[in-house]
């Protein structure tokens, strides 16, 4: 009999983009990949609390006795380049060493996350704390729709056309060059406005800019909700899922001397 010792091949990290809301939303590799996958890493902002990507897959993707660890990463702000907070910093260890633990039994790992993985997602906070120990471990990023693509859609608007420049912002931090953005660029995306709407209405106000913005909340979900007139949003206290779309332009095709706008 052999001495050797039994190697378990290692798993694969699958980060997967689930769509801001409606499950219809899913892309066909985030569903495939996320069936086969017998783990699931789900985010949570509070221990053992709900995960909305997790929410959003399981509308896809059936019970296959998956194996579901629940992963909490506080709500605290980020400032890249900056010390990061030891109580983020502990709950990502935390989670890496719970993801490499199942990696390093073999088993694939599929992270599913909001929107798309390569903004504004926890997944990349991950990744690097598990990299950090296990450089090697092999990663698939499966891109997703994001929530300014779904807010922006069902206004049946552009993003940005043509030569117009787009700026995506996250509204939560107070940053003085917001102001030149608004008014410098064509189109900007303000994510994660929830708890700042007020100073949000007040700027687009005194740069005439309300009558640009479209406040979308909760976008896909049932109680998704609208403000073509954001000065209605004024005191409310939205959701966390909410993002403005300000586009300064009209769509503009000129045939000859005639000029279709919509
Ligand atoms: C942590 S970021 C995640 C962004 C996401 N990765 C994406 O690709 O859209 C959270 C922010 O995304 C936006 N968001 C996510 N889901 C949304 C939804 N269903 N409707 C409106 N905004 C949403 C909000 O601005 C929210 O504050």
């Amino acid at each position: 009999m052999s001495s050797e010792p039994l190697t378990t091949a290692i798993g694969h990290l699958y980060l997967v983009g689930v769509g801001p809301g409606d499950p219809e939303l899913m892309t066909y590799k985030a569903v495939r990949i996320l069936s086969e996958a017998r783990v699931w890493a789900v985010p949570t902002a509070r221990e053992n609390g709900l995960s909305s990507a997790r929410q959003i897959a399981e509308k896809m993707v059936p019970d296959n006795g998956r194996t579901i660890l629940s992963l909490c990463f506080p709500m605290k702000k980020v400032y890249l380049g900056q010390e990061t907070d030891n109580q983020l910093l502990s709950a990502w260890r935390k989670s890496a060493d719970e993801v490499i633990r199942h990696l390093e039994s073999g088993e694939d790992v599929a992270f599913p996350t909001l929107g798309d993985a390569t903004l504004y997602s926890t997944a990349f906070y991950l990744l690097a704390m598990i990299q950090e120990q296990r450089p090697n471990i092999g990663v698939t990023v499966v891109p997703g729709i994001t929530a300014m693509a779904a807010c922006a859609a069902s206004q049946s608007s552009p993003l940005a056309l043509g030569n117009d420049v787009l700026a995506v912002v996250p509204a939560a931090f107070e940053d003085d060059r917001l102001r030149d953005i608004l008014t410098t660029l064509d189109a900007v995306v303000l994510m994660k406005v929830h708890k700042r709407i007020d100073a949000l209405i007040d700027l687009l106000d005194e740069l005439g800019l309300c009558d640009c913005a479209v406040l979308t909340e909760r976008s896909g979900m049932p109680e998704e909700r609208v403000f073509t007139d954001i000065r209605q949003a004024r005191g409310c206290t939205l959701h966390y899922f909410s993002t403005m779309v300000v586009r300064k332009k009209k769509v503009q095709v000129s045939h000859g001397s005639h000029a279709i706008a919509a």
